[in-house]
């Protein structure tokens, strides 16, 4: 007896929504989440968050060059995102003479702030629902093609009526696995400015070792601005242009934050699987995942040992090596934090109660006792499949460059002999890239890299029937591919002759074709590009479609099984509010994490000349006169915060705001330990974290001595009535 009340707390508990689980579709507050969120101590309505008959806190989030977030701080556009996610224009303006990167970017008036074409600032201006219109005509005995195909045209149509009476651009999203079509507008604002960056030792402080970890201290924040025509309308970068002036801009708050304040944080996240079988999170955290960390291992230890020794390997591959390691080092603390959390277990009690529940309903049983079983053996058996492609995408996409260069020159390379315009044209396109390709290559760490890891897609490929190279290149012996890759990369002129090949592109594209011909590595290449897309994508994407459809069933299975439960939709890199408190964890047994960093930490952190913990000199000074101004709270400079939000990548630069509706930080990452919350959220552990809306005012202000940025903003708080020194 005592066991069965055990288990029925334990799936109790797995099943009671935790206040902080959630990523809400925000036209839905008011009905799923308005109570609880009040009850945890906002003061706001829902309608001031979403509103589409008035401005609301929604008009000054703004979904950022279409992968992170950012969100208006002043009537005049002032745009607030990540350093990170503003990176590559950071990177983009800065050459040795001006290196914005090391040594941060202030524009001091409009003149000086930097165009970025290409990027682009979307609000949303209205969401409605529209799976009546998208499942039109629809009917049970259709296929699962002819289902898709006639969603598809539905869209299609949808979009294009809506789109002939809107001056906005619309797209229609589908939630739930399909058994929901959500209509988004948007307003694409395409002239976005820089206007601030800090140096790199503060809005990067920490990089790859900190990365993903509590406790932090980055100030990753970077400022832009968003521009528009005279009438406040998006239009392409002109010096005709004027600040934008949004609907909506958030307050920033200068009182700062205290444990168990509310918080939430509202933006664009990108994807999440948190309806995933048991079975499927088993093959994630038990076969994908270490697979995949294994073979970042390798290409990680490759480069570690040279940029460690050589100065211009580490500035080359300093951006490489963040983007491998950065998904290399999540995947860990997915596997870590499934185990931690029972997560499988949990899982697997849940499942039972679904079947107790669908088997004890003679309609439910009818229409869904088979969904979970099939699924299950649906997941379990592409899994090989799954290796199998996770092999080409991790070590010949992500892992050798050569094998990823070399797809540049497919298309050139198809182009019949007497499309001569094209040949010109496409080759002095092509020659164009190459000197940005070369300044970050190296050719020999590179081999090494193929060396160690191509043997691991070797032996796990499977389905190359089509290529006789690939059936070579596969019987080789160890010693025999070591040898074959050495003298491929010497025998590659691409690879091994920059210039030779720049000029024949440049000059001779008819003869650089005759070259590519020959060249080995771009013949492997295209053989293993080749394999995956028509061999092994047909197969992975006949098992997706139909794993697609039942999850769907699963989806409306739990729904029905549950009705007691709230369900959020999977993030799909649409508008989510999610929140929570502001809170510690404990991340092991007897250890117990505060939920607030300051500048101490900084310092105590701080390695003169080091490339993840130098800081600079202005900054320390400032530490050593504590000269803090406004923003300091009791003699100390805050630097980070967690809480317990949602959030996933995407969320990057996202506001956080407290009960008011005010901003108090900007959300750039989540703990190590938690993040396994993209498929398993676990309140006990998963937190989000901040950066501290003061510590970007400080620097701001203090550091850069651009007041006239913070004299823009609206502050509020307490300490603005004390004077500053
Ligand atoms: N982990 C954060 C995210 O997923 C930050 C990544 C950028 N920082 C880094 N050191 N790689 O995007
Ligand atoms: N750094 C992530 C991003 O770029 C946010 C961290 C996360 O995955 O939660 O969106």
């Amino acid at each position: 007896m005592k066991k069965i009340v055990a288990i029925l707390f334990i799936i109790g508990s797995s099943l009671r929504v935790s206040a902080t689980d959630g990523m809400w579709i925000p036209y839905l507050l008011a009905q799923l989440n308005e109570a609880e969120m009040r009850e945890m101590g906002m003061e706001l309505t829902a309608d001031d968050i979403y509103s589409v008959n008035h401005s609301s806190i929604k008009d000054a989030i703004v979904h950022f060059g279409g992968g992170c977030t950012a969100e208006l701080i002043s009537s005049k556009g002032l745009l607030l995102t990540n350093h990170h996610c503003g990176y590559s224009q950071i990177q983009s303006h800065s050459s040795i003479e001006k290196d914005y990167l090391k040594n941060g970017f202030w524009a001091m008036n409009a003149q000086e702030e930097l165009t970025n074409p290409g990027l682009t600032a979307a609000i949303v201006k209205y969401m409605k629902d529209v799976t009546n219109i998208a499942m039109e005509g629809i009917s049970q005995s259709m296929s699962v093609a002819e289902k898709s195909d006639l969603i598809n045209k539905n869209i299609e149509a949808l979009i294009e009526r809506e789109t002939s009476s809107s001056e906005y651009e619309i797209s229609v999203s589908s939630f739930f696995y399909g058994n929901q079509y959500i209509l988004i507008a948007k307003e694409v604002f395409q002239d976005v400015r820089l206007v601030g960056a800090p140096p790199s030792s503060i809005g990067k402080f920490g990089a790859d070792t900190d990365n993903w970890m509590w406790p932090r201290h980055t100030g990753d924040f970077s400022i832009f601005r968003v521009y528009a025509s005279k009438d406040n309308k998006p239009a392409e970068v002109s010096e005709e242009n004027v600040p934008y002036e949004p609907n909506f801009h958030l307050k920033v708050n200068t009182a700062g934050v205290q444990k168990d304040d509310f918080t939430m944080v509202f933006g664009f996240p990108g994807r999440t699987q948190e309806y995933l079988p048991a079975s499927e999170i088993s093959n994630t955290v038990n076969k994908y995942d270490p697979f995949r960390v294994d073979i970042r291992d390798r290409i990680l230890n490759v480069l570690d040992a040279k940029m460690r020794v050589n100065d211009e390997t580490r500035i080359q591959y300093a951006s490489k090596y963040a983007r491998i390691s950065n998904a290399w080092k999540k995947w860990i603390g997915e596997i870590e934090g499934v185990k931690a959390t029972k997560g499988i277990e949990k899982k697997k009690q849940l499942e039972a109660e679904f079947t107790k529940r669908i088997n004890a309903n003679t309609e439910l049983k009818a229409q869904y006792s088979n969904v979970l079983p099939v699924l299950d053996s649906l997941y379990n058996s592409r899994s090989e499949v799954y290796i199998e492609r996770y092999a080409y995408i991790e070590a010949i996409y992500y892992g050798i460059e050569s094998m990823k260069h070399m797809l540049r020159y497919n298309r050139f390379y198809m182009l019949d002999k007497s499309e001569e315009e094209k040949i010109t044209e496409q080759a002095a396109g092509l020659a164009s890239g190459l000197p940005g390709f070369y300044k970050n290559y190296d050719a020999a760490l590179d081999e090494s890299v193929m060396q160690s890891v191509f043997p691991i897609y070797l032996q796990n490929l499977k389905h190359y029937e089509g290529s006789e190279l690939l059936k070579k290149w596969k019987s080789m012996s160890p010693a025999e591919l070591s040898v074959a890759i050495s003298k491929a990369y010497k025998k590659s002129i691409i690879i091994s002759q920059a210039e030779k090949w720049t000029s024949l592109l440049e000059e001779n594209p008819k003869k650089a074709r005759k070259v590519l011909a020959k060249d080995p590595l771009f013949q492997l290449s295209v053989a293993c590009h080749a394999s995956f897309i028509e061999e092994l994508n047909p197969i992975a994407y006949h098992s997706e479609s139909q794993i697609e459809e039942l999850q769907a069933l699963y989806m409306n299975a739990l729904q029905k099984a549950f009705p007691e439960r709230r369900f959020y939709p999977d993030a799909n890199s649409t508008l989510r509010v999610s929140y929570g408190k502001v809170e510690g964890f404990s991340p092991v047994d007897g250890k117990e994490y505060l939920e607030q960093t300051f500048l101490d930490g900084v310092i105590a952190k701080y390695v003169p000349g080091d490339y993840e913990f130098d800081l600079p000199a202005k900054l320390v000074e400032l530490y050593e006169n504590k000269n803090y101004g406004i923003y300091g709270q009791d003699g100390k400079m805050p630097v980070c915060f967690i809480a317990s939000n949602h959030t996933t990548g995407g969320n990057s630069g996202s506001p956080a705001i407290n009960g008011k509706g005010e901003l108090i930080g900007l959300n750039f990452d989540r703990v190590w330990e938690g993040t396994m919350s993209d498929i398993n959220y676990d309140a006990s552990i998963c937190r989000n974290i901040m950066v501290d809306v003061r510590y970007v005012l400080f620097i701001v202000d203090k550091f850069a001595g651009a007041g006239y940025l913070i004299d823009e903003m609206d502050l509020v708080g307490a300490e603005l009535l004390s004077t500053e020194e």
